[in-house]
């Protein structure tokens, strides 16, 4: 093999038939076509009244990834997944599945032929059936009476509890059989809304990772609407990070941590300090002296993104001639797994500094504060 790949013809084994035999194919580097996504948004609007809701929302999902629907309350979440399942009908735009319109100018495919499955945010168990029979509902009466309800009650681990009233049920148990109901036609993608919000912290954390589990088996497209950014961090692919009707940013959660495209996006996904900077070449000057920046500043003036776990804490050195940015311990918040402190830096706004487990300082104690991060993400600042 030579360094592109192909084969050198003069190491065939059997030279003397190379005139019968085809020369190798050259390899070349063709990307691959881009895949048709599983669900894709195009410039969605829907009003209520007077009112519109979504604003141009532009949506992708790759097959079999899971996305996380992100934003706070009233943002529009649940009115974009009930137009991805046909339950609401958009003003304009497109919504394709698996590059089939089913909603758009012309076209409006209605709920049932869509091959959504959408778990509601209430699950909406209907009270006087069965657990079997709620799951059942959502198959074509032929396969209601067969295996399919108990092979899918099996999936989500509630094998033996059908005869049961959803009333009789925990609530992790009863968020199973929405999810159970959702699944059992087989749909080609997965709608949930806000599946967790209805259970107590702890059972939340390992229903969530019951349910994260399932997904990676099925490998099934699923988009997952959540107002809490550990949630979407945890079982996205990617998160679609919503406000007030439009999709600010759509990115792997790693990178939307990273390079969140707005400050507000920043304060939204995580912890962020932000601090004023006054540009100067390939860094700003701000409360902690010199941090460099990544990429070039489109404003002189700009707010400096600095995770708190990128900042650290130093004992105050006494001896002259050592620069330090000096700063006071205003409070102390011990979580086990770590440390956060209110610091206040001398002259500047307090920011919060993530530290290892151990708690290394106290309130009250005089300290030294530095930026220890990658080159930092600059917000613009319209000073006009
Ligand atoms: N049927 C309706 N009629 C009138 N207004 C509606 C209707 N449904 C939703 N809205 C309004 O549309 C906006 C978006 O609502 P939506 O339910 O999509 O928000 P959400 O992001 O899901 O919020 P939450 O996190 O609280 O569930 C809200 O201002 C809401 O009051
Ligand atoms: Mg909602």
């Amino acid at each position: 093999m030579n360094r592109a790949g192909t084969t050198e013809r003069s190491s065939a084994p059997h030279a003397e038939a190379d005139a019968v035999v085809p020369a190798a194919p050259e390899v070349v580097n063709v990307p691959d076509p881009a895949p048709i996504p599983a669900i894709a948004v195009r410039a969605l609007r829907k009003s209520f009244g007077t009112t519109e809701v979504l604003h141009e929302v532009d949506l992708t999902v790759q097959p079999g990834t899971v996305v996380a629907l992100l934003g706070p309350s009233g943002c529009g979440k649940t009115t974009l997944l009930r137009s991805i399942a046909g339950l609401e009908r958009p003003a304009a735009g497109e919504v394709t599945l698996a590059g089939r319109t089913v909603s758009g100018p012309s076209d409006f495919v209605p709920p049932e032929r869509r091959q959504v499955g959408m778990v509601f945010q209430d699950w909406a168990l209907f009270p006087h059936l069965s657990v079997a029979q709620n799951v059942a509902y959502g198959l074509p009466r032929a396969e209601r009476k067969g295996r399919r309800v108990d092979d899918v009650l099996d999936m989500v681990g509630l094998a033996g509890l059908g005869d049961r009233l959803p009333s009789t049920l925990s609530g992790g148990q009863q968020q199973r059989v929405a999810l159970a109901r959702a699944l059992a036609p087989r749909p080609k993608v997965l709608l949930l809304d806000e599946p967790f919000s209805n259970l107590d912290t702890s059972l939340r954390t390992r229903v969530r990772s019951e349910v994260h589990q399932l997904l990676a088996e099925l490998g099934i497209t699923t988009v997952f609407v959540t107002h809490d950014q550990e949630e979407a961090f945890v079982l996205g692919d990617e998160v679609a990070v919503m406000r007030a009707g439009r999709i600010v940013q759509q990115a792997r959660p790693a990178e939307l941590y990273a390079r969140p495209v707005a400050a507000w996006v920043a304060t939204f996904v995580g912890d962020a300090n932000l601090v004023d900077g006054a540009v100067t070449g390939d860094g700003a000057a701000t409360v902690l002296g010199r941090v460099p920046l990544d990429g070039a500043a489109e404003t002189d003036r700009v707010q400096v993104l600095l995770r708190p776990e990128e900042l650290r804490l130093d004992p105050l050195r006494p001896q002259p001639g050592v620069s330090q940015v000096r700063a006071t311990v205003e409070l102390r918040e011990y979580y086990g797994h770590d440390t956060v402190y209110l610091v206040r830096p001398d002259g500047g706004d307090v920011l919060r500094v993530r530290a290892g487990s151990a708690p290394r300082f106290a309130r009250g104690d005089r300290v030294a504060v530095r930026y220890v991060g990658p080159p930092a993400v600059a917000f613009a600042v319209d000073t006009g």
